[in-house]
């Protein structure tokens, strides 16, 4: 399989319809999972920056899988940023985004896509040449119908709808044209991490691969 090429945050929305979140307690199954998601059609995973062997994950799906383009989850602080690059991390996702944060992803040089919620937001994201954005978090801060009324006002921007999301919902964001793709932790379910069952993860991803067929 050839490893797609990523070098903006834009080029992050196309890699698959899902991006799936993956909070990993356990740095042994970082390699498995990604193989998993890999199997079943998903190219890319996110994983956060929430437990204490993240990064270790991060280093591994980065020697082990190259045909799967990992990045750095809830990226919060310039010191993450630079600990995920050093790591491995081929992108960067911040839940939100302070000017700190910002300018140490930019240190970095990797594509990376901040969160934002609010017009404004998203506004000084674009300023900054930012143009793929994640919406986070996007169903309690109104959802489809929320990125539909900003489609007009706000041309140009694209987004990774993320917060709340499921496969049933799914469907109903990528049919907008401003959405790339969605962001999820669904694939990746604690239960199934729990008893190991790989396997599941990978029906789940590849249900999740043909939301968008032939991505
Ligand atoms: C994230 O950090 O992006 C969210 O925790 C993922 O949201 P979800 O668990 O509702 O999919």
């Amino acid at each position: 399989m050839e490893v797609p090429d990523v070098t903006t945050g834009s080029d992050l929305l196309d890699l698959s319809p899902v991006m799936p979140v993956v909070v990993l307690d356990d740095a042994e199954d970082a390699v498995p999972v990604a193989e998993a998601l890999l199997a079943g059609g998903i190219r890319v995973i996110e994983l956060t920056l929430r437990t204490p062997v993240a990064v270790e994950a991060i280093r591994r799906v980065a020697a082990k899988v190259p045909d799967i383009v990992v990045g750095a989850g809830t990226v919060t602080s310039p010191e993450q940023a630079a600990e995920a690059a050093e790591a491995g991390a081929a992108f960067l996702v911040t839940p939100g985004c302070t000017d700190r944060v910002l300018d140490g992803a930019f240190a970095t040089g990797l594509p990376f896509l901040p969160g934002a919620s609010t017009v404004s937001e998203a506004m000084r994201l674009g300023e900054r040449g930012l143009t793929a954005l994640k919406f986070f978090p996007a169903e309690p801060s109104g959802g489809v119908g929320y990125l539909r009324s900003i489609a007009g006002p706000l041309p140009g921007l694209r987004f990774c709808p993320t917060g709340g999301i499921t496969v049933e919902s799914a469907p109903r964001y990528l049919a907008l044209s401003t959405v790339g793709c969605v962001g999820g932790s669904w694939l990746t379910p604690k239960d199934a991490l729990a008893r190991k069952d790989f396997a599941h993860i990978e029906t789940l991803a590849r249900e999740a691969a043909a939301l968008r067929p032939g991505a």
